[in-house]
């Protein structure tokens, strides 16, 4: 496990798009694309960030602020990695933004089927508010998950 000296979460450049992509390949289903991806780098409403080890970028979270609200858009920790605490490293660094930007409510949607993160985000006081039926491409629901700042 990579020390936490060792471990940086910074915004995201042009030069992180490949291996973000990487990640995202092995992580869902249906992945964003790189469009996507260099898009949110610009969306004025986004926020992209890594966290890295030595250079090396072992995950990402995007997150949009829209007033006093935040939708986390996109997350994932690179396979190799998974299980080692990154997750809700990157979560909480999330969290602290919303606080220093006087955020009020996060909203994310979530496979169903994603044990892995459903308990991620239990763990981290999320509750399900809603289920988007056959939101995904394979025609999976999602859940919404909401929580208070
Ligand atoms: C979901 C994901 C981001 C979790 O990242 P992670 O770095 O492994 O998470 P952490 O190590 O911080 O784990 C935090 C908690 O999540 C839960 N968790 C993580 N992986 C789990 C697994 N495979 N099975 C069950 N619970 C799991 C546990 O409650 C864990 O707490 P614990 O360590 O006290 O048991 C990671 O599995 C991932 O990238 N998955 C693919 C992409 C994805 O699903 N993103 C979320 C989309 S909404």
């Amino acid at each position: 496990m990579a020390t936490e000296q060792q471990i940086k979460i910074r915004r995201a450049d042009e030069q992180d798009l490949a291996a973000v992509l990487a990640i995202e390949q092995v992580s869902f289903n249906t992945a964003w694309t790189h469009d996507f991806f260099k898009h949110e780098l610009y969306n004025p409403i986004s926020n992209f960030y890594v966290v890295e080890k030595n250079h090396q970028i072992l995950g990402y979270v995007i997150f949009w602020l829209i007033a006093d609200e935040m939708h986390i858009a996109n997350l994932a920790i690179h396979p190799q990695f998974r299980q080692v605490g990154l997750g809700s490293k990157l979560l909480n660094f999330v969290l602290d933004m919303g606080r220093q930007k006087q955020i009020k409510t996060i909203t994310l949607e979530v496979n169903e089927k994603n044990l892995p993160a459903r308990a991620l985000y239990e763990k981290m006081q999320f509750r399900v508010v809603g289920r988007r039926v056959k939101y995904y491409e394979n025609r999976d629901d999602a859940l919404l998950l909401m929580r208070y700042l």
